[in-house]
């Protein structure tokens, strides 16, 4: 019912629903777009709706609305906010950034607008490697807001960026321990871990990438069995596409025994239906912070 009231009114109103893949899968079911924050930062680009209804978390809202400021762009839950954001407020970083005054600045996607504006060039967990390769070896970087992203790039490409210290709650409690108990019970599995995770356990992976990529990966290697080290959303759409394989997510049983990002599973039906309805809440920012935050994030959509 709720369903058919969403598709109803998103046809009366031209919106569109992106969803991130670590919604619930009733919200990703309804989607007319799941991605990454890559592919769903392209998509907020060049929809041709009048309304994007982001079903992900606020900097991936603000984000679309940097990218199409005409567009009115909904939020269905404004308290859908994002820890390693968090992890980096703007004006912390500016004090920061004052020991690095011939530094490029590259931010993670995963940080405010504000923080945009004080950075070079937005990257995500899908082209963060490939940005960084692209910039000339003695190019000095300082990289915000993820310690463990960053700390994965330096160790791939040998650079020695300077690195903010911040995480994502849910990525960052995963153990090598945990992976280790995993790969007990299921010696032939392959390990699959976002690049949010910690070193150790990044050293156990088989494959290192966004979503996406780890998606990707799962579908095109023959392996029967993976252990997934990311946010629980992501099986929804790895068993969709693989119903023969099985997959063992990475838990860390002394916090939550499960790796959900709260923030994430505040999306539900009930309350996009809402803000498609009231269209709100809207996300608004001031014209300066769209013009100034939006250069980095083209930058990066040239790549
Ligand atoms: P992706 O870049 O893989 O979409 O990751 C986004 C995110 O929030 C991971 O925690
Ligand atoms: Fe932010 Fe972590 Fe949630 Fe991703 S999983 S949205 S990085 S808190």
């Amino acid at each position: 019912m709720i369903k058919k009231q969403i598709t109803d009114l998103k046809k009366e109103k031209n919106a569109i629903i992106l969803a991130h893949y670590y919604t619930l899968p009733e919200v990703q079911d309804i989607a007319d777009f799941v991605g990454d924050s890559l592919a769903l930062a392209k998509q907020a680009a060049t929809t041709n709706a009048d309304i994007i209804l982001f079903a992900g978390v606020h900097f991936m809202a603000e984000t679309a609305k940097i990218l199409s400021p005409q567009k009115k762009v909904l939020i269905p839950d404004l308290d859908a906010g994002c820890s390693l954001a968090d992890s980096c407020p703007a004006e912390q970083l500016e004090v920061f950034l004052k020991d690095y005054p011939n530094y490029k600045v590259l931010s993670y996607i995963n940080c405010s607008a504000k923080v945009k504006t004080l950075s070079d060039i937005i990257v995500t967990s899908g082209n963060a490697l490939k940005v960084v390769n692209s910039l000339p070896e003695n190019e000095k970087i300082v990289f915000t807001p993820d310690r463990n992203l960053g700390a994965y790039i330096n160790k791939e490409t040998g650079r020695e960026m300077a690195l903010w210290n911040g995480a994502c709650h849910v990525h960052d409690q995963l153990t090598a321990d945990e992976v280790f108990k995993l790969k007990e019970k299921h010696p032939n599995a392959k390990v699959l871990a976002h690049p949010e995770c910690k070193a150790t356990v990044l050293a156990l992976a088989d494959f290192v990438g966004s979503t996406a990529a780890m998606l990707q990966f799962a579908k095109n290697d023959p392996s029967p069995e993976f252990i997934v080290a990311t946010e629980t959303g992501i099986l929804y759409e790895m068993q969709k596409q693989n119903p023969g394989k099985q997959f063992y997510v990475v838990n860390n049983p002394e916090t939550c025994a499960c790796n959900d990002c709260e923030y994430m599973k505040l999306n539900t039906l009930e309350k996009i239906y809402h803000a498609l309805e009231t269209e709100s809440p809207e996300i608004i920012l001031e014209d300066e912070l769209i013009r100034k935050a939006l250069a980095p994030i083209q930058k990066m959509l040239e790549f």
